[in-house]
């Protein structure tokens, strides 16, 4: 289907993000232009410091431009108070990170099943939608585990547990692979499509490694902060 037929759920006009630091100014990204409809699976690719992840953060609404329009999921992102951007960040974004950022003292389930009490969810409905995830993430046997007892993969798998249980409408993965071996690698991508294609979830996936280029829908090229090709 074109973007035409479809609503999109993402769109940035001339999108701006320059750090100050000190005296002088660094460019994060630069005027971008971008529109991406519901249900794409986007693959972001770009050497390191081309602007991947201060795009994903701005997306996700952890970081606010400098210039320009940023509209996701009707959320006008330059309008919203912080309050509707705490919201905005539970309830609309899941996110996945290099690093996995799981809490240490906390078990898988527990991990899994935090953004949904910190929604105001019970605790038996948070717990069991995160079982229903886990379970999908081939996880199950390991609900009572800390994140020292797990593999790379098993930690990547219970952080996106944890991106999904608010059912979020978009994804947004930065360098999910680059702790994994590439079988691990392969596994944690094929999931993130697996996850589009059985509930519609955008996904967007910033990363140099070459795993997902054949699954992608779109593929966005950046360098020194801009799109250099769109695909
Ligand atoms: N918090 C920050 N303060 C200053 N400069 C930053 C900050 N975050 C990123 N940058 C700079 O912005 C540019 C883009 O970085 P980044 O978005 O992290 O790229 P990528 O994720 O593609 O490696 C780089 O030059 C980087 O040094
Ligand atoms: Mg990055």
């Amino acid at each position: 289907m074109s973007l035409k037929n479809r609503q999109s759920i993402i769109t940035a006009k001339s999108l701006t993000r320059i750090y100050a630091v000190g005296d002088s100014e660094v460019v994060g990204i630069n005027n971008v232009d971008l529109e991406i409809a519901a249900g794409e699976i986007v693959v972001i690719k770009g050497n390191s410091g081309s602007g991947k992840s201060t795009l994903l953060s701005l997306l996700a609404g952890l970081d606010c431009p400098t210039q320009g329009e940023l509209t996701v999921a009707d959320h006008d992102l330059n309008q919203c108070s912080e309050a509707q951007l705490t919201r905005f960040r539970r309830e609309v974004i899941g996110m996945v990170f290099q690093s996995f950022n799981l809490l240490p003292t906390l078990n898988v389930l527990e991990n899994a099943s935090l953004p949904a009490l910190l929604a105001g969810k019970s605790l038996a409905e948070s717990q069991n939608h995160a079982i229903d995830l886990l379970d999908w993430l081939g996880l199950k046997a390991r609900l009572t585990h800390l994140p020292a007892q797990l593999s790379g993969g098993e930690m990547q798998r219970t952080a996106i547990a944890r991106a999904l249980v608010n059912d979020p409408a978009i994804i947004l993965a930065d360098e999910p692979t680059g702790n994994l071996d590439s079988r691990n690698g392969q596994i944690v991508i094929n999931l993130l499509v697996k996850l589009n294609r059985k509930w519609g979830r955008t996904v967007m996936i910033a990363t140099h490694s070459n795993l997902a280029d054949s699954l992608a829908t779109v593929k966005i090229y950046l360098k020194d902060g801009m799109i250099t090709k769109h695909t």
